[in-house]
């Protein structure tokens, strides 16, 4: 069965290039109203100006489609204040926000200013927040919405150079986490992705030019579609790139339970490999998951098992 959004009204940060342009152009041809936001700066985060997010609003518009352009800047609370504002006058509603907005200030850490590391958590972690905090009441009184935060193989794994960008990008899973938990009574799913794609963010990396041709940012917005359709999952994390889709789990290993007289560093070293192996791995629905599995193992080893 296709999917469609009909009826539906997205706002998608960062959307006047790379993936974001992709996302919005893709959710209005599929029947979305769509609100293209973009501060039009520079990779690094500086200068702005709306007419990228103009130029992809008008690409929609003269496709047949519904857009309007946006120039707020997602850290911005009053600015993002007023583009939630402006799309309800205009829409009444807003269904699924793709936080994507971006930017990069790559260094190693010991040369890295703290100005830089700030930047960077500000826009992609906090940024993503304060846009969803704006849309989050709308999306509770619906009883309905749909929520991506745009994290990276950098958040999930760890890129050298990219200290600032790889904690805000790990950050968002905790936001998600949380977000799923409150979210879900209120039909309000929260995901993540977590892509590779050609953009002007991976053009200079060396990554050969007869790969990064096929990590287009439309295999990207496929998995975005679907994460954001009416039957998407919540709490998923999903890595895509080049047409590949995986899922990505924050697991826990099975570990051991240690009695008071063995809670000591040379025991748990002594203990390292059993508790570093990965054949039982879990994946809990929240953080009272790890403590009931000790809570358990204590008792067991209380009663002699
Ligand atoms: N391209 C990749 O391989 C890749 C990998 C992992 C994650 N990502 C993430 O995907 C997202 C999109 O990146 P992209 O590759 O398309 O890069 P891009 O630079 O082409 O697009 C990012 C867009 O965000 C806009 N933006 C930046 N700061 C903003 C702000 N404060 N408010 C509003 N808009 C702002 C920029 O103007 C730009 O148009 C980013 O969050 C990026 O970190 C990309």
């Amino acid at each position: 069965m296709s999917i469609n959004y009909n009826d539906k009204v997205a706002v998608v940060t960062g959307a006047g290039n790379g993936l974001g342009k992709s996302h919005a152009i893709a959710l209005a041809a599929r029947g979305a109203k769509v609100v293209v936001n973009d501060l039009g700066g520079a990779r690094d985060g500086t200068g702005g100006s709306i007419s990228a997010a103009e130029e992809v609003a008008n690409h929609i518009n003269a496709a047949g489609g519904e857009a309007i352009a946006d120039g707020a800047n997602v850290t911005d609370e009053g600015q993002v204040g007023e583009m939630i504002a402006a799309t309800m006058k205009q829409w009444g509603r807003v269904d699924i926000l793709v936080n994507n907005a971006g930017i990069l200030r790559d260094k190693t850490f010991h040369k890295m200013e703290m100005a830089d590391f700030k930047a960077v958590l500000d826009v992609h972690l906090v940024g993503s927040a304060t846009c969803t905090h704006a849309v989050w009441p709308i999306m509770r009184e619906q009883n309905f919405g749909r929520v991506i935060f745009t994290s990276s193989p950098s958040g999930l794994h760890g890129i050298f150079g990219q200290a600032n960008y790889g904690a805000a990008k790990a950050g968002m899973i905790g936001l998600m986490n949380a977000l799923h938990l409150e979210g879900t009574k209120y039909n309000i799913r929260t995901n993540v992705l977590s892509p590779s794609a050609k953009t002007r963010m991976t053009e200079d990396l060396g990554i050969p030019e007869e790969i990064l041709e096929q990590w287009t940012p439309e295999a990207i917005t496929a998995a975005m579609l679907f994460l954001v359709s009416d039957e998407a999952p919540s709490r998923a994390i999903v890595s895509c790139v080049g047409g590949g889709y995986a899922r990505a789990y924050m697991t826990e290993t099975d570990g051991v339970y240690l009695p008071p007289n063995k809670q000591t560093p040379e025991e748990i070293a002594a203990q390292w490999d059993v508790i570093s192996s990965q054949e039982n791995l879990h994946f809990y629905d929240n953080s009272a998951g790890p403590n009931m599995n000790f809570i358990q193992k204590a008792k067991a080893f209380a009663d002699g098992k």
